[in-house]
């Protein structure tokens, strides 16, 4: 299969450009750099043995887009393009909504012009808002919490509009979990710039003595031992995961919801210390008021990706702090993130 990779060269895309490179299907990486290193292109290269193409390019420009997809017989799209923090969202919902809901509305332009049908789109398990029961299926009631979680959910409602308008429309909403993690090269991993919102980039630059301590948000919930529970899931996983979708999108015509996740969850004092084994490091941590916005505890029910897709996590937790440690170390060693 051909697939175009919108954000191919960030976090996710960057993996799941391996995952499907290494499944034997080729891949364009598309993507305006607006949150990624052009480095990550000779990175993926060294992973597989050859660079990927690359298209340096916004995914609001329809027909530069369009273009990409007929010239290189694209059978199907993984749109990971677009803006993700929960934080800055609430600063600048504009941002947000033209580079979320315009570039998808604009790549769903372009795909009908050039006749792609086969969309798989990056989706986020923050469509739950609060959890009203655990574990989270795909039934779960959605609504959303912040702009940047509206933006995910407008998309979704779109893209079911747009099936049910069609028919030819074949299309896949993975609702991630807490993607987390590095491939095992120590090649690409997750490199926020500026310091790290989410908790393991956080981690691992207290680890490696670039941050003095973390701050633990919140004590007092009602989990085990009060500190937030999250569904965190390697990065490698969530890759082959999309590799499965991919796959299984082709006899599946729709729009179709599945979450990719692992099903257990972890607390932030139990990623501490598998952090702090992982990289033989004292994590040093003090405990701060509740975040704004956070729930308690958010993990999934796994069970239609299996059903579906014949895909399940693989990689445990020792792995993914493993893996995000030796990407830590690395990335200081190249200098390059
Ligand atoms: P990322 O920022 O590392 O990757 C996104 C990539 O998209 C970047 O390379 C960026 O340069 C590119 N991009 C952004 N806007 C663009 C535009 N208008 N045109 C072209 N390229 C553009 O983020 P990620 O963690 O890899 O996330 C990928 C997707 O998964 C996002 O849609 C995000 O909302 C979603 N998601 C991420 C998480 C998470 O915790 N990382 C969780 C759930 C969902
Ligand atoms: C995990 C846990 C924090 C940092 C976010 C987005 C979500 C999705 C994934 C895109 C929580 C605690 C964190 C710190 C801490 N992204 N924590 N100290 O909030 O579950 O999800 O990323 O779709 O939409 O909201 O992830 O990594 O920020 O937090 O104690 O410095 O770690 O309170 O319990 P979250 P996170």
């Amino acid at each position: 299969m051909n697939v175009l990779l919108t954000g191919g060269m960030g976090y996710i895309g960057s993996h799941t450009a391996v995952a499907l490179l290494q499944a034997g299907h080729r891949v364009v990486l598309y993507d305006n750099l607006c949150n990624s290193d052009a480095g990550v292109l000779g990175c993926i290269g060294q992973i597989v043995g050859k660079a990927p193409l690359f298209i340096q390019a916004d995914v609001r420009d329809t027909q530069t887009l369009s273009d990409a997809l007929t010239r290189h017989e694209i059978d199907a799209v993984a749109h990971f393009a677009g803006l993700k923090a929960v934080g800055e969202s609430a600063q600048k919902p504009l941002a947000y909504y033209a580079n979320n809901v315009e570039g998808t509305v604009s790549l769903l332009e372009a795909m009908t012009r050039a006749g792609v049908c086969s969309l798989a789109f990056s989706g986020s398990a923050t469509v739950y808002g609060e959890p009203r029961y655990l574990p989270l299926d795909e039934a779960h009631p959605l609504s959303a919490t912040n702009p940047y979680g509206r933006t995910k959910l407008h998309i979704e409602e779109m893209l079911r509009d747009l099936s049910v308008s069609d028919p030819c429309w074949r299309i896949v909403c993975l609702r991630y979990f807490n993607p987390a993690g590095a491939h095992e090269s120590g090649l690409i991993g997750e490199s926020p710039s500026g310091i790290p919102n989410n908790l393991l980039p956080y981690v691992a630059r207290v680890a490696a003595g670039e941050l003095p301590s973390l701050s633990v948000f919140g004590d007092d919930y009602p989990t085990p031992d009060g500190t937030g529970v999250r569904d965190y899931i390697h990065v490698m996983d969530l890759a082959e995961g999309h590799v499965a979708a991919l796959d299984w999108l082709g006899g599946h015509p729709g729009c179709h919801a599945i979450n990719l996740g692992t099903g257990q969850g972890y607390s932030v004092l139990e990623m501490v210390e598998a952090f702090a084994k992982a990289s033989e490091r004292a994590i040093p941590y003090q405990i701060a008021p509740r975040r704004a916005g956070d729930v308690a505890a958010c993990y999934a029910d796994p069970g239609k990706a299996l059903r579906e897709l014949g895909w399940q996590a693989r990689r445990g937790l020792a792995d993914m702090c493993a893996s995000a440690w030796n990407f830590q170390r690395r990335s200081r060693e190249t200098g390059f993130r």
